[in-house]
């Protein structure tokens, strides 16, 4: 971007180098305390962690989940509420304790499977320190099992009813909660990703049939085995079952008793995170992005607005979705999904089949849309593109093409990208918008070409795979990310997956954090008064090589820690 060089006077902080330390590092002037982990009981009647072990299916259900992801904090009485994704498990660390680092049994499968869903507790901080308060009444897994309600216009379709749910109204569960959204009106959104690898079939030449292809769903899972202890992943004798999985759910962390809401009407695909505004005529807007090769950017704009007494579950029924098409001149357009425009039958299969109607429209095939943050100072909205080594070598799993094109210039994209859009009128719901790269990722140390990155990368701050993005509330972009960290070759001297702010003015891109090993930076949140920062550590030592955070020869575990200054300043 223009004025790259220019120096920012925005970040509260000194820059800092890589890192291949097994630790957590940031600034000087501030500390990073672990707050959270997995496996740290939520309350009194359940055991401590066993690293031996690494528990049962009935501690982990009484447990903090595995693999943090989006999280949010929410102000409710007083009582503050960590509201956080347990995305998915690593297998080899769950099972680490069995030989080949198998289940040994149904109870090791359902293990895997209640450290998947939502976490839901209360935190307090006590002496300077934030931890989590055991037994608070806040304090709810949502998990796999958890019985939700299906809203908006697949409700009720032939394609999501089962034997279990001949209504198709009705199902348990959410799985692979990758990021995150919050609604004005407090609740938590909770947005189904990788949700395929958990479907199998008995009979490992059974056929899926093209639609489920399309997601990912095939005769054999990624591992997890559930299928084994509970038919409804078995896609042979439930087919429909994988429609109801690849939604947004929304769930109200205040009622630990009220049921999750899984939002059709949001589209199906491999959510990442939905970031919500309010338009300016008070219509609510949702950016989304499906992580996957070669596919899409998706926004739904609210039929109704949001006003003192709305009913607040219409909004997020009834609206309009639509898919981005970037043009190579700076532009772009929604393309709304409807049965017109796409030549399905209904806007329930739509709301299923959300990958097909958008091939059908010819929306851009993107290089994995991850996180999506809206900017709070101007009406522009961010996009993480994470990197697609398939661009320009084949197309995407429904034939579109995959040539470069204008937000996705490099093929086979190792570094990843930042694409930024300002609507049009600076209305959210407009149909037209114009964009630029906030940053393209690179290595100039190692390349002298585009994959050297863009002006606003250089040999201090340079990353790979942006994925978390989030604004603070004074506009500073943070960026996490998710990438390689073997510090060679292409990826030569960019160490451990980090954290950097970025300026939305400047364009000047700051390094804050440095995760440990093998880990990936995920999820980002505030504390009420802004003293402290929580932030997600994701998959510390995945292939073998971390002992974060308690060192030794222990058990590595993801975590949220809490970042503050040593002056108790504000943080970002
Ligand atoms: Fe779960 Fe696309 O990251
Ligand atoms: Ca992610
Ligand atoms: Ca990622
Ligand atoms: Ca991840």
């Amino acid at each position: 971007p223009s004025g790259a060089h220019a120096v920012s006077n925005r970040f509260a902080f000194e820059a800092i180098p890589v890192s291949t330390a097994d630790e957590v590092i940031v600034p000087a002037g501030y500390k990073a305390d672990v707050m959270v982990r997995w496996g740290d009981p939520l309350w009194s009647d359940a055991p401590e962690f066993d690293h031996a072990t690494r528990g049962t299916a009935a501690s982990q259900e009484r447990a903090f989940g595995d693999n943090t992801d989006g999280q949010d904090i929410f102000l409710h009485d007083d009582h503050v509420l960590l509201v956080v994704n347990n995305e998915y498990t690593n297998r080899d660390i769950l099972w680490g304790n069995n030989p080949d680092a198998k289940p040994a049994s149904d109870d090791d499968i359902a293990k895997g499977m209640m450290a998947h869903g939502v976490t839901i507790v209360e935190i307090a901080s006590t002496d300077g320190k934030w931890g989590i308060v055991k037994d608070s009444p806040y304090n709810r897994r949502v998990t796999p099992q958890t019985e939700m309600s299906i809203t908006g216009p697949a409700a009720g379709h032939d394609f999501m009813k089962t034997a279990a749910d001949p209504s198709g109204t009705t199902c348990k569960g959410t799985w692979n909660n990758c990021g995150n959204g919050v609604t004005p009106w407090g609740t938590y959104l909770a947005c189904e990703e990788n949700f395929n690898g958990y479907f199998s079939a008995e009979d490992e030449n059974h056929e899926v049939n093209a639609d489920l292809k399309r997601y990912g769903v095939s005769s054999k899972d990624w591992g997890y085995g559930w299928a084994k202890i509970d038919d409804r992943f078995d896609v042979s004798k439930n087919p429909n079952e994988p429609n109801r999985a690849g939604f947004v759910v929304e769930i109200d962390p205040t009622d630990p008793t009220s049921t999750p809401r899984k939002l059709t009407a949001l589209g199906r695909f491999k959510h990442e995170n939905a970031e919500v505004i309010v338009n300016n005529d008070g219509r609510v807007v949702v950016y989304m992005g499906d992580d996957e090769r070669g596919e899409f950017l998706y926004r739904f704009v609210s039929e109704g607005v949001y006003a003192a007494g709305v009913d607040t579950n219409a909004l997020l029924e009834q609206g309009t979705l639509s898919v981005a098409k970037f043009n190579d001149d700076g532009t772009g357009e929604w393309l709304d999904l409807t049965p017109e425009s796409t030549g399905m039958a209904s806007q329930a299969e739509i709301s299923i089949h959300t990958r097909q109607a958008g091939s059908a429209v010819g929306a851009t095939t993107m290089d994995r849309p991850e996180w999506v943050a809206a900017n709070p100072n101007a009406p522009e909205v961010y996009c993480c593109l994470t990197n697609n080594k398939n661009r320009g070598v084949k197309p995407n799993a429904g034939g579109d093409d995959t040539s470069a094109n204008g937000p996705n210039p490099r093929d086979k994209n190792n570094y990843g990208q930042i694409v930024r859009w300002r609507p049009d009128g600076g209305d959210h719901a407009a149909a037209g918008f114009g964009w630029d790269l906030y940053v393209l990722a690179g290595n100039p140390t190692v390349h002298q070409d585009a994959y050297a990155g863009s002006e606003n990368v250089n040999a201090d701050n340079m990353f790979n795979s942006p994925d978390g993005l989030k604004f603070d509330s004074n506009g500073l972009l943070w960026i996490q990310t998710d990438g390689n960290y073997g510090n060679e070759g292409d990826f030569a001297g960019q160490g451990n997956n980090q954290m950097l702010a970025g300026d939305p003015v400047t364009g000047e891109i700051r390094r804050f954090l440095v995760g440990p090993n093998e880990c990936e930076v995920t999820g980002l949140s505030w504390s009420p008064d802004r003293r402290t920062m929580f932030v997600g550590i994701q998959h510390p030592g995945e292939d073998g090589n971390s002992h974060w955070p308690e060192g030794g020869d222990s058990v590595p575990r993801s975590a949220i820690i809490a970042i503050t200054r040593e002056d108790g300043g504000l943080v970002g």
